[in-house]
């Protein structure tokens, strides 16, 4: 396949080789003049193992050429890499200046050339930057219309820099975001014989998915950081915890407690955090992010009771008040700080949880509901079907089925679904979750 790839850089040159090595034909394009030189050369202009021979190769098999121009870059084109840089800006923003720059030099090109290449966006970009800037700066330039003559699509790299070639021989995975179905074909067959699993998503969530990654790996190595800081200072070597830590696939390196969902509590989690919180202050070690956490923590609870009463309700319905389902324990609870916060508002509340039994509840978790929720006893029905007369449901425990919720909301019900409940999708009118 004849590629050509924008942005010269790391992911450019990086992409460029292996392709190469795969024998595809590649053209590099980037106004850097010095960088286009380097690559006619054969030489790589940036220093990562193994890229030079693969350039080497390249070029003597006649298989790379490179320019400074974009429409000689893209005669004879059948797929564009935009891989420009997307720098910060001072105030932290994300410059999209050279992404809008490549996409209008490619449209123009494209205007008065035959290829109708697909054209896939590889720059980190935020959310809306493919929908809303790279496809109207081609459809703008060219006079072409995007899905009609030409696809667009976005496709993040997850490469690091120092292995980049085996990153790219062995990704963690190959992401598409299309704005139809099939845009991605052609780029997908490009990876045929690569491992890594696939996912087709939309383009802002594919957009999406490079920041979350990135954001992770940046929270990961704050909280390694943060725990090895607190366990010097309680004279424990953290390498040795964190060795037992990562050993622990289940719980730990895992997709556990990584849903977006709703606020953590419980007898445990908020506890231990304070305690280790006031150890550190107690030792002057500096905490910023898990300090931090319990503040986010709380933040959800306002977020979502002020979208509640957004809606008005004067009478809300919830599944689940326990902190997880099929136990009783209500300490921390958040659904109980929720509910507290709603029956301060003035809205008449019934809570269906088949786990808490207010007779049989004793001990902390007794006294402790008991100053929340004074008059529990009133606020719980036994059947889930005594919800529906509520205006607004929220289910705070996937314990209803998805034609439960289908039949609340076909009676006009709003339903608030924390749990994600299995079967439903997000487009019923009236039916919303946390995140999404
Ligand atoms: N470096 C990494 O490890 C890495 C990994 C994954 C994703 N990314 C993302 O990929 C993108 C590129 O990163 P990078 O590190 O390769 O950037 P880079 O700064 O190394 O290279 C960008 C190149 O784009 C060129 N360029 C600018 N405008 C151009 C235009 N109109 N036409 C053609 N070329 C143009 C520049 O001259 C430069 O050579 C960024 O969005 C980055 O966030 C980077």
């Amino acid at each position: 396949m004849n590629i050509s790839i924008f942005g010269m850089g790391y992911v450019g040159v990086v992409g460029a080789g292996c392709l190469l090595r795969d024998g595809h034909r590649v053209t590099g394009v980037d106004p850097a003049a010095l960088k286009i030189e380097a690559l006619l050369q054969g030489d790589s202009p940036i220093n990562e193992p193994g890229l030079s021979e693969m350039l080497a190769a390249g070029k003597a098999s006649g298989r790379l050429r490179a320019t400074t121009d974009p429409r000689e870059g893209l005669v004879g084109c059948e797929m564009v890499w935009i891989c420009v840089g997307t720098p910060s800006r001072p105030d932290g923003s994300l410059s999209r200046d050279a992404v809008e720059a490549a996409a209008r030099q490619i449209g123009t090109a494209l205007g008065d050339l035959k290829a109708r290449p697909l054209i896939a966006l590889r720059s980190t970009s935020l959310p809306g930057t493919t929908r809303q800037c790279v496809i109207p700066a081609i459809e703008q330039t060219s006079g072409l219309r995007v899905g009609r003559d030409l696809r667009v699509v976005f496709h993040p790299e997850f490469l690091r820099e120092g292995s980049a070639v085996p990153d790219f021989d062995d990704p963690p995975k190959i992401v598409v975001g299309e704005a139809h179905a099939g845009d991605a074909d052609p780029l997908l067959e490009l990876y045929a014989r690569y491992p890594g699993l696939r996912f087709r998503l939309s383009l802002e969530e594919a957009e999406m998915v490079k920041f979350c990654d990135n954001l992770f790996h940046a929270v990961k190595v704050t909280f390694a950081n943060e725990v090895g800081l607190l366990a010097k200072s309680l004279g424990v070597d953290a390498r040795r915890v964190a060795n037992v830590f990562c050993a622990d696939t289940k719980l730990n390196i895992s997709a556990k407690y990584l849903r977006p969902g709703f606020s953590f509590g419980g007898s445990c989690l908020p506890k231990d955090l304070r305690a280790i919180l006031r150890e550190a202050a107690l030792r002057s070690v500096r905490v910023p992010m898990l300090e931090a956490t319990l503040s986010s923590n709380a933040q959800q609870i306002d977020a979502f009771v002020a979208r509640v009463l957004a809606h008005r309700p004067r009478a809300v319905g919830m599944v689940g008040l326990a902190f997880k389902p099929d136990t009783d324990d209500m300490r921390e609870s958040p659904y109980v700080t929720v509910a507290k916060r709603l029956i301060g508002e003035g809205i008449k509340l019934r809570i269906y949880d088949p786990g808490v039994r207010p007779a049989e509840l004793i001990g902390r978790n007794r006294e402790l509901v008991q100053a929340a929720l004074g008059h529990l006893e009133e606020l719980l029905v036994p059947t889930v079907e005594e919800l529906r007369s509520c205006e607004l449901i929220i289910i705070n425990h996937a314990t209803v089925s998805a034609s439960v919720v289908r039949s609340w909301l076909g009676a006009g019900i709003r339903v608030m679904d924390i749990a994600s409940i299995p079967g439903l999708d997000r487009t019923p009118p009236g039916y919303e979750g946390v995140a999404w």
